[in-house]
This record gives structure tokens, C-alpha cells and sequence, in this order.
């Protein structure tokens, strides 16, 4: 890794029901460390398991309501909170409401508002006015993408209304069973996610072996806007075996692979 790149962690699991606790694990932690730091979550499926485990935890009372600002990351344009599709309603239903977190404390981020200008600025600066993002929980997509920062997304793209990418469309289509899918995201900027002081990619399942390599082994590339995620202070990658697959510690400049 070069001098720029900050300090790279690759957790392995063996199993599912390992995937999801050590991702609530590894989460539960960040937030004991610094219990006020925003947070940051993507929906998607692969989070699920996870935000089920800390939910699972919750109702136990073995994890009480994490009291950090929660900031969205991205939506659909032109979809509603009520439409369940929504990238929104996928966090309330999974995240918010299990973890008894008021929607009303929720930086968001909406796809339906006349000016979507000025819905990026005052993102921007509810994210500024809390101090920036201290943990961001991000999934990879398909194509590389983090949040909808489509490729081509460099380093300073900011937040902002993206054209959907092909890929994209078609691995959102599983979602919309059938039903026109968007064409366009609201994201937050990848200048916003890369100065997180922890990022935690989630990542499951063979189809996302080739691209997790791509991004955390092969060169930076606007093409592959989670090649620049080596740039955090501290990356935390928790993989499932099936990801993971062939690829080595050294590759990706961390000291450690535990497999659990
Ligand atoms: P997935 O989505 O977790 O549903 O695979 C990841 C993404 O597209 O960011």
C-alpha cells in the first residue's frame, strides 16, 4: 500500500450466521469506542443479515439503541418513503425501527424534493454540522459502486443526483419483482465517504469475488469507485468465504486474516 493509504483489515467468515455476527461485531465495537460518531448505512441485501443480528441483540437487551446520529445514504429518485422499495423504507424496516432509533434524529437524504441541489448541500451540511461521519457501513456493488456513486466516480465526486449504470438497473430489478426500476439515484459523495474514520464493506457471495479483488488488490480507477476506499484511515472489510475466496492479506496490505 502506499504512504496515502490508511490501515486495511480483512475479516473472513466461514458461515452465514458467522457473517452476521461478526459484521454486528465489528459494528457493536465501533460504536462502544465512539458512541456519538455518525453513522452511515447502506441497504441492500447483504447488510441484512447483519442489522438482523444487531437487532436480534437489541430485543435480548444485549444492545441498547445506539445514540449516533444515523445518516442515509442513498435513494431512488422520484420513490416515496411510503413505496417499501424505497432505499429508505429498506432502513427503517431493517435498522430504524428494530433498533427503536427516532426517524426524526435520521440525516436524510431524499430522492422527491423540487431541487435536488439543494437537497446534496443541506446534506452536506447536516453531515458537516455533526462533525462528518465516523463509521460508514458500506456493500460493494456489482459494477464497484458504493452507495449509488455509479463508475465513473473519482475520489471527489460529490453528493449528488447519478444516472443508474446498466448493472445497477439490473441488480436493483430483484427488488421491483418486475416493475420498472429507477433510473436514477441521490447518493452521498464518495469525498464524503472516503473522510469516514472507519469504513466497514460488507461483502457476499462468489458474484461479488471478481469486484471485491478489483477493488481492494488491482490499481485505483474511476471505473472501480471502491478501488479509492484504501484511502480511509481504517478499512474493514468482512467477507463471507465465497467473496473472499483466493484473496491474500498481502494483497491488500493487511497484516491479518483471521477466519472465523
Ligand atoms: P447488495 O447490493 O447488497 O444487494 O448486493 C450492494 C450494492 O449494490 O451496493
Amino acid at each position: 500500500m502506499s504512504s496515502r493509504d490508511g490501515e486495511a483489515e480483512l475479516l473472513v467468515a466461514s458461515s452465514d450466521a458467522t457473517f452476521a455476527r461478526l459484521g454486528a461485531d465489528v459494528i457493536r465495537g465501533i460504536w462502544d469506542d465512539c458512541p456519538g460518531g455518525a453513522t452511515i448505512l447502506a441497504t441492500g441485501w447483504t447488510p441484512i443479515p447483519v442489522f438482523r443480528e444487531l437487532a436480534a441483540r437489541h430485543t435480548r437487551g444485549e444492545l441498547s439503541t445506539p445514540q449516533c446520529p444515523i445518516v442515509q445514504l442513498d435513494e431512488y429518485v422520484g420513490v416515496e418513503d411510503s413505496d417499501p422499495r424505497s432505499l429508505y423504507a429498506w432502513l427503517d424496516r431493517e435498522f430504524l425501527t428494530p433498533l427503536e432509533i427516532d426517524a426524526s434524529s435520521v440525516i436524510r437524504l431524499r430522492g422527491t424534493t423540487a431541487d435536488s441541489e439543494e437537497e446534496c448541500s443541506r446534506f452536506e451540511a447536516a453531515v458537516a454540522a455533526v462533525g462528518g461521519l465516523h463509521l460508514a457501513v458500506l456493500g460493494l456493488g456489482p459494477n464497484g459502486h458504493v452507495g449509488f456513486n455509479e463508475p465513473p466516480s473519482g475520489p471527489t465526486a460529490r453528493t449528488r443526483v447519478v444516472p443508474l449504470s446498466p448493472e445497477s438497473m439490473a441488480s436493483n430489478a430483484r427488488y421491483w419483482n418486475g416493475a420498472e426500476v429507477p433510473v436514477e439515484g441521490i447518493t452521498a459523495g464518495l469525498d464524503l465517504l472516503l473522510a469516514a474514520d472507519v469504513v466497514v464493506l460488507l461483502v457476499a457471495g462468489a458474484h461479488k469475488r471478481e469486484i471485491l479483488r478489483r477493488s481492494v488488490a488491482g490499481p485505483e480507477s474511476p471505473e472501480v469507485p471502491a478501488s479509492y476506499l484504501r484511502r480511509v484511515s481504517r478499512l474493514i472489510i468482512v467477507a463471507d468465504d465465497d467473496a473472499a475466496a483466493g484473496l491474500t492479506p498481502e494483497e491488500i496490505g493487511s497484516r491479518h486474516q483471521p477466519r472465523i
